[in-house]
């Protein structure tokens, strides 16, 4: 780590916003400044500006450290702000989504009047089903158009949705619809994922096979047209339910601070947390950010986030964010890869994208497959690139913008979480003069530091944590059910100061370098995923007697899983027959696959017959990443018995 940090602040490029763009930028530096006097007066006015409240609020913010109410007394419809009030405006005829399926040809173009239309439909479906303000819902589909539908029709009556990632397994799938109590789960036959159609709904039937959940109804999108198993009385095809439903529904006002959300995301322990957010703060800071972040002119720009609508990054920047601003977005159902590496750029070319939200790991892939794959294609109409998930390295920075951004696009390196709801550290595209690989300064209206062990902030050129000093509109207001652990996990490390779980860097310039996770939480591909989630589904193999699982630094998915595991005895006898370890390794890693789903597959699983422990039992990681990256191992005085670090390489060794 610390070399890479002395490579990191080494760097001394910085570029300025072109004049051009500064001058029509929606952030200006005015901003920072009408933040930092007045904190909430600022938001008040954010909140107005950028979103229609039923019942105007009267009072801004309700702060009992760490239980915070934003607008508490304001009342609005967050479907209608995305949808209704554009058509109202004489917007209807705006394209509000180019949806591109992964088949070729296989497009859609969504107005603000049909997913005006959608969206009451939808509504009115959920409520014929049974579906009441307060009852959760939970989404598993793939990138169609319904998933935004669902979501704001979800928005609509009041009934917070649980968006699950369609990559995750049954078994993920059983234990956050049953977390969440979801009484109705919205899916589809299947999706189209490199090349073909895969079935989604099996997953659901098997998550719901369990006969333990709430659930009552699973709407159905028919999306590939494959044959689909069904449970008749409780499944239903959404297209008839909509058909059948009223056409309008009159969008309620609810309160400020009614849940609108639950996703689920990875902590230190096994069990994913269950991060809830509400109304009114989290859709004001959403709107704001998308617009002086991204800069989004909703009346000229075509914007597109890459993201999942399965993660934060889709629900706030294709969802909630763009749709409230009344933008025009470009929505794609598959991989960059299909049917060839040059997919999101002949989607540029031909949608005209202007803003390009994407991740730091899909930037270092498209660098592997070369400078001549996107060289083929239009990019002239990009004026605007952004980053998301994990730290981007400065050379994937400077590729992105000297390949991609033709040397004349501002670059927005955003740091934020699922928690957080919104974008919180970044640059101000028409104000920063940026710097390849720091996401700079908390945006207006934000507090963020770098504190060391004692909460005290650290000079400039000093590491420590990332810590929120101030109250922000989009935080989360719990973990679904546990509110002892949302005081523990965030606000129990340093008095009053939000707790992020990263390592950052004040340079010289005070300016922020995000150094990755501090805690056992690993980022692969700009998804998060905890060391004891996939150590706990490894033990939950019959033939595994312990696991250890660290995050090895992958030059393109940040981050890559590696496992340790100590077989039961029967297991390592069979282990030792010819041509038997390795199918043992195939057997455990599509068993993590089937527990949590493929994106938690190791991407190697060492078996070793010991495990690195200090004397109270704790797996020394440190050891283990050491050997995983192949680097001398570290100081293993700590260890109850030094010779395991021998014994683990001996082992290894022999299996070459
Ligand atoms: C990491 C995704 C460095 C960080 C929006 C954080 C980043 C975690 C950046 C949250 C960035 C996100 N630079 N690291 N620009 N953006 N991260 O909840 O470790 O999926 O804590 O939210 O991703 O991941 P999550």
């Amino acid at each position: 780590m610390s070399e890479t940090l002395e490579n990191l602040l080494q760097e001394t490029r910085t570029f300025p916003p072109p004049p051009e763009f500064a001058s029509r930028a929606n952030g200006t530096a005015e901003l920072y400044e009408k933040a930092d006097a007045d904190h909430e007066g600022f938001w008040a006015e954010q909140a107005r500006t950028y979103v229609s409240w039923s019942k105007d609020f009267t009072q801004t913010l309700q702060w009992d450290t760490p239980f915070a109410k934003w607008f508490p007394d304001g009342e609005l419809n967050a479907c209608y702000n995305a949808v209704d009030r554009h058509v109202e405006a004489g917007n209807g005829d705006r394209v509000a989504i180019h949806w591109i399926g992964e088949p070729e040809g296989d497009t859609r173009e969504i107005t603000y009047s049909d997913l005006h239309s959608s969206v009451q439909r939808a509504a009115n479906a959920l409520q014929d089903i049974g579906v009441r303000k307060g009852d959760t819902v939970a989404i598993y589909l793939p990138m169609i158009p319904e998933a935004a539908v669902a979501m704001l029709a979800c928005a609509r009556i009041g009934a917070p949705h649980s968006v699950v990632f369609g990559g995750f397994s049954a078994e993920a799938l059983h234990s956050r619809i049953d977390d969440a109590g979801a009484k109705v789960v919205i899916t589809s036959d299947g999706g189209y994922r490199r090349g073909s159609a895969s079935p989604l709904k099996p997953a659901v039937d098997a998550a719901l096979d369990h006969g333990d959940t709430s659930v009552e109804k699973v709407l159905v999108v028919k999306r590939t047209g494959q044959e689909t198993p069904w449970t008749e009385g409780r499944d239903l095809w959404w297209d008839e339910v909509l058909e059948q439903a009223a056409p309008t529904h009159e969008a309620p006002a609810h309160e400020s601070e009614h849940p609108l959300f639950i996703l689920y995301t990875s902590g230190t322990t096994g069990k994913p947390k269950g991060i809830f957010h509400t109304t009114g703060g989290y859709l004001t800071q959403c709107a704001y950010t998308n617009a002086v972040v991204h800069d989004v002119h909703p009346e000229s720009d075509v914007y597109w986030c890459t993201a999942d609508i399965g993660w934060v990054t889709g629900h706030s920047y294709i969802v909630y964010g763009p749709l409230t601003l009344g933008a025009t977005q470009v929505m794609y159902e598959g991989t960059p890869d299909t049917p060839h590496q040059g997919r999101f750029w002949e989607i540029v070319e031909q949608k005209k994208v202007t803003i390009l939200y994407t991740a730091p790991t899909a930037i270092r892939t498209f660098m592997k497959w070369g400078d001549d794959i996107p060289g083929k294609f239009d990019l002239s109409s990009l004026r605007l690139l952004g980053s998301v998930g994990e730290p981007i390295n400065p050379e994937a920075w400077m590729w992105y913008r000297r390949v991609i951004g033709g040397d004349r696009c501002p670059i927005v390196d955003t740091w934020w979480q699922t928690e957080t709801g919104a974008i919180m550290v970044s640059p101000l595209p028409g104000v920063t003069a940026t710097k390849p690989g720091s996401a700079q300064r908390a945006i207006p209206g934000i507090g963020a530091e770098v504190v060391d062990d004692m909460a005290q902030p650290v000079p400039n050129g000093h590491g420590g944590y990332l810590v929120l000093t101030k109250p922000w509109p989009a935080m989360l207001r719990g973990i679904w059910g546990d509110p002892e652990r949302y005081k523990e996990t965030y606000w129990s490390r340093f008095e009053g100061l939000y707790f992020a779980g990263d390592g950052a860097k004040k340079d010289d310039d005070g300016d922020i370098w995000l150094l990755g996770r501090v805690d056992d939480v690993m980022n692969v591909s700009g998804h998060r995923l905890s060391t004891t989630e996939i150590e706990s589904a490894l033990v939950s193999h019959p033939k595994v007697a312990e696991a250890a699982v660290v995050g090895a630094t992958d030059e393109t998915t940040g981050q890559a899983v590696v496992a340790f595991v100590i077989l039961r005895s029967e297991a390592v006898a069979e282990a030792d027959e010819p041509g038997e370890g390795a199918d043992i390794v195939a057997e455990l890693r599509n068993h993590v696959a089937k527990e949590i789903g493929p994106i938690a597959k190791p991407r190697s699983i060492m078996i070793v017959p010991e495990l690195p422990k200090t004397r109270s039992g704790k797996i020394m990681r440190r050891l283990l990443r050491d050997v995983a990256e192949n680097r001398q191992v570290g100081d293993v005085t700590t260890l109850a018995d030094s010779s395991v670090m021998e014994l683990i390489k001996t082992g290894l060794n022999k299996g070459d």
